[in-house]
C-alpha cells in the first residue's frame, strides 16, 4: 500500500494537556468518593454491585489506560469508514499540531462507563465527522445535533470498552430531551447532580470547565 496507508492513526482527537488531564482525573475522583457517601447513592447502590454486595469502591470500579481525549475520528489505522476522507479534510490537515480551549459542560457516570461531556464551538465543529451521531439502526439519536456525542472517557466498568462512552453519553441527552428530569439530588461544588434510573448520574458544571488541548492522532 501507498504511505498514506499505512500513516492512518487509531484515532484523530483532542488531547488535554498534560497538567490538566491531572486536574481532570483529581476532579473526577473527588467526585467519586463525594457520591460514594451519598445516602441517595447508597440507595441505589444495586446498579452498580453484583447480588450480595453491600458496597462498591467507585474508584476502582472504573478503570482508564492511555491519554485523556475527545476522539473526533476513529480511523481504527484506516479500517474504519470514512477515515481517509478524514484525514484527507481541509480542516484537518490546516488543524493538526494546533492548541485549542475544549468546554467540559457535564461528569456523568453509568454503569459502564465514567466520561465528561464536551461542549463543541462551531471552528471545533469543522473537525468533527458527520456521521459520529448516527447509529446502525438509525433510533432516535440521529435527531441529535452534530457534536452531541463529544466526550472524554474517564473511566470504564471491567469489561467494558471505551467505545461504550458515546452510546452512554447520547442516552443521557436523549432522556434530557424527552423532557426527563430526573431526581435533583443536590447541589456539589461544580453544580447540580442529577440521577435519571439506572445507575445514571450527571453533575452539570454550572461553568463550563475549560480544557487546554491539542488537535493531533494515536497509534497504538
Ligand atoms: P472513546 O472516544 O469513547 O473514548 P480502543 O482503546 O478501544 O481501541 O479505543 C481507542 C479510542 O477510540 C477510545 O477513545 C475510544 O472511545 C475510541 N473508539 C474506539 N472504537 C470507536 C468507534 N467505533 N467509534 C468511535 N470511537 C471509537
Amino acid at each position: 500500500g501507498s504511505m498514506e496507508e499505512v500513516s492512518l492513526p487509531l484515532y484523530f482527537g483532542w488531547f488535554l494537556e498534560y497538567t490538566f488531564q491531572d486536574k481532570l482525573e483529581v476532579m473526577a475522583k473527588d467526585f467519586l468518593k463525594t457520591l460514594g457517601t451519598l445516602e441517595v447513592f447508597k440507595k441505589h447502590i444495586r446498579d452498580f454491585s453484583g447480588e450480595g454486595e453491600e458496597e462498591t469502591n467507585l474508584e476502582q470500579y472504573f478503570q482508564h489506560k492511555g491519554p485523556l481525549h475527545c476522539t473526533t475520528k476513529y480511523c481504527n489505522y484506516g479500517k474504519a469508514k470514512g477515515a481517509k476522507e478524514y484525514a484527507e479534510k481541509e480542516s484537518v490537515r490546516q488543524q493538526y499540531g494546533s492548541m485549542t480551549e475544549l468546554a467540559i459542560g457535564a461528569l456523568f457516570i453509568t454503569p459502564r462507563t465514567m466520561g465528561v461531556r464536551v461542549l463543541l464551538t462551531q471552528d471545533q465543529l469543522q473537525l468533527w465527522p458527520d456521521d459520529a451521531e448516527e447509529k446502525a439502526d438509525a433510533g432516535p439519536e440521529a435527531e441529535l445535533p452534530p457534536g452531541s456525542r463529544a466526550h472524554i472517557t474517564l473511566g470504564c466498568a471491567e469489561g467494558i470498552k471505551p467505545v461504550q462512552t458515546g452510546p452512554d453519553l447520547l442516552e443521557i441527552l436523549q432522556l434530557q430531551k424527552q423532557g426527563q428530569e430526573g431526581e435533583k439530588v443536590q447541589d456539589l461544588e461544580n453544580g447540580p447532580l442529577t440521577y435519571y434510573g439506572n445507575g445514571i448520574w450527571v453533575l452539570s458544571f454550572t461553568e463550563p470547565l475549560l480544557a487546554p488541548a491539542l488537535f493531533s492522532s494515536y497509534y497504538k
